[in-house]
C-alpha cells in the first residue's frame, strides 16, 4: 500500500502552520511576554526564532523528507542502522507526553467556549469572581476530565482519517478561519479606549528586563511554538512532496507562527490594559483575566465566543500533529492498522492527561520539584525534552549526515539556485551556531 501524503502545497503549508500555531501562540506567548517585560522579550524571541529555530526546523524537514519515514525509521535508516534510532524513538515519546497535558488545556478551551456560548462572562462580574470560576473549575474532578476526554477524542477522530483525508482537510478549513478570527479580535481590541498602553507594552522595548532566564524562556517558547524537537515537523515533512521547496515551506511556517503570536498579543494586551488589568497574571491570563475583560467590553459576549473557538481550533491543529508522530511509528514499524494505533494512543494519552488534570484538584498533594504533575510535564517537555530533541536533531544533521546529502535534499538535487546560495550559511548555523547557542542558553537558564 502506498504511503499517504499531503495532496497540495497549500495543504502541506497549512498543516505545518497548524502544528506550529496553537496554545503556544494564544495562551503561552502572551503571558510569557507579560511575565518577561513585553517588547524586549519579543525582540529576543524573534532573533532566536530565525537564527536558531529556523535552521532546526529545516534540519527536521530534511530528515523527514529525505527518509519519507516515521521519526524512528528516519533516524535509523539515515544513520545506517546506528544507535541514532533511539533519538528517533525519543522524538516519538515526547509528543505523547506533550499531547497528554496539552489535551487538558485543550479541554479548558472547550469548557470556556461553552461558558461563553451561555454568556457566563457578561454582567460585569469582578476579576476575583473570574479567578474563582477558573479555580473552581480546574480543581474539580469530573468537568475537566469530561472536556479533556472530548478534546482527545476529537484529536483522535481527525487523525484516524489520515493525512489527506483528516489532517490536511481539517487544517485547510480551520487555519484560514483561525487567522480571520484572531485578526478580527486584534483590530477590535485596538479600537478600545486606553488600548494604546497595551500597544506600547508590546512594542516599546525595555532591555533591562532581559536576563539569561528571559532568553531561556524565549528559546523554550520558540521550540514549543514551532513544534521543534519532538518529531512533529519531521513526521509532517515525511509526507511532503519531493518537489516542494524546504526553505520556502519552513520560512513560511516560521513567519506565520510569529505573525499569529504577535497578532494574539495585539488581540490580548490592548484589551487587558484598556481595562486597567495586570498583564503579568501568568498562565491564568487567558482563562481569568480575559473572561473579565470580555465581561466589560461592548459585544464582549460575542468576542468571547470567537476567542475561545479560535483557542480550541488552534489547539486541535497542533494536537493532531503530536498524535500523528506515534501513529506513523505504530503503523509503519509495528504494523498496526491506523484505527488500532489511534485507539491505543488515545488510551495512553488519556491516562497521563487524566493524572495531569487531577493534579489541580484531587491529586494536588503530589508535588514534583515544587509543582504539580501538570507543571512537571509542561516544564520537563518544553524546557528540557524539546531542547534536547532539537539539539540532537541538529547534531545529527550537522555531524552525522553527509553534507552532500543535506545539500541535495535542501536544494532538490541542486535545482533550487537560491537555496544553493544559502546553503553555506545554513550549514554553518546547523553545525556550530545552533548547538552552541542551545547549550549555552540552556545552561545559563539553569544558573
Ligand atoms: N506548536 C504548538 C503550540 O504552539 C505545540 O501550541
Amino acid at each position: 500500500m502506498s504511503r499517504d501524503s499531503f495532496g497540495s502545497r497549500f495543504g502541506a503549508l497549512v498543516a505545518m502552520a497548524g502544528s506550529a500555531v496553537g496554545l503556544g501562540n494564544l495562551w503561552r506567548f502572551p503571558y510569557l511576554v507579560g511575565e518577561n517585560g513585553g517588547a524586549a522579550f519579543i525582540i529576543v524571541y524573534i532573533i532566536l526564532s530565525f537564527l536558531i529555530c529556523l535552521p532546526i526546523f529545516i534540519s527536521e524537514f530534511v530528515v523527514g523528507r529525505r527518509s519519507q519515514k516515521n521519526a524512528y525509521a528516519a533516524f535509523r535508516d539515515l544513520s545506517g542502522g546506528s544507535a541514532w534510532r533511539w533519538v528517533g524513538l525519543f522524538t516519538i515519546i515526547v509528543p505523547l507526553i506533550v499531547l497528554s497535558y496539552y489535551s487538558v488545556i485543550g479541554g479548558w478551551s472547550i469548557e470556556y467556549l461553552l461558558k461563553s456560548i451561555t454568556f457566563s462572562f457578561t454582567g460585569g462580574e469582578s476579576q476575583s469572581a473570574m479567578n474563582t470560576m477558573f479555580s473552581d473549575f480546574v480543581t474539580s474532578t469530573w468537568g475537566p476530565l469530561a472536556v479533556h476526554t472530548g478534546f482527545l477524542l476529537a484529536t483522535t477522530l481527525i487523525v484516524v482519517f489520515g493525512i489527506k483525508g483528516g489532517i490536511e482537510k481539517f487544517s485547510k478549513v480551520m487555519m484560514p478561519l483561525l487567522f480571520v478570527i484572531v485578526l478580527g479580535i486584534a483590530i477590535y481590541s485596538l479600537t478600545l479606549p486606553g488600548a494604546q498602553k497595551g500597544v506600547e507594552y508590546l512594542f516599546n522595548p525595555d532591555f533591562s528586563k532581559i536576563d539569561a532566564k528571559a532568553c531561556a524562556a524565549a528559546l523554550g517558547q520558540a521550540f514549543f511554538s514551532l513544534s521543534l524537537g519532538f518529531g512533529t515537523i519531521m513526521t509532517y515533512a515525511s509526507y511532503v512532496d519531493k518537489k516542494e521547496n524546504i526553505m520556502f515551506q519552513s520560512t513560511a511556517t516560521a513567519v506565520s507562527d510569529l505573525m499569529f503570536a504577535l497578532i494574539a498579543g495585539v488581540a490580548i494586551m490592548p484589551a487587558v490594559f484598556a481595562f486597567g488589568l495586570n498583564p503579568q497574571s501568568g498562565p491564568g491570563l487567558v482563562f481569568e483575566t480575559l473572561p473579565f475583560v470580555f465581561g466589560q467590553m461592548p459585544a464582549g459576549g460575542f468576542v468571547a465566543i470567537l476567542f475561545f473557538a479560535a483557542l480550541l481550533v488552534a489547539a486541535l491543529t497542533s494536537s493532531i500533529s503530536m498524535l500523528e508522530v506515534a501513529v506513523a511509528y505504530l503503523v509503519e514499524e509495528k504494523k498496526f492498522s491506523r484505527a488500532a494505533a489511534c485507539t491505543v494512543l488515545f488510551v495512553v494519552c488519556w491516562i497521563v492527561g487524566t493524572l495531569c488534570s487531577l493534579s489541580f484538584g484531587p491529586l494536588s498533594h503530589i508535588k514534583i520539584d515544587g509543582g504539580n504533575l501538570f507543571d512537571f510535564f509542561d516544564n520537563l517537555s518544553s524546557n528540557i525534552l524539546m531542547t534536547l530533541g532539537s539539539l540532537l536533531t541538529v547534531l545529527f544533521v550537522g555531524w552525522r549526515l553527509k553534507k552532500t546529502d543535506v545539500y541535495d535534499e535542501f536544494t532538490n538535487g541542486g535545482t533550487l539556485s537560491r537555496n544553493a546560495k544559502l546553503f553555506g550559511v545554513l550549514w554553518f548555523l546547523i553545525r556550530y551556531v545552533c548547538p552552541l547557542a542551545i547549550i549555552s542558553i540552556f545552561i545559563s537558564g539553569l544558573l
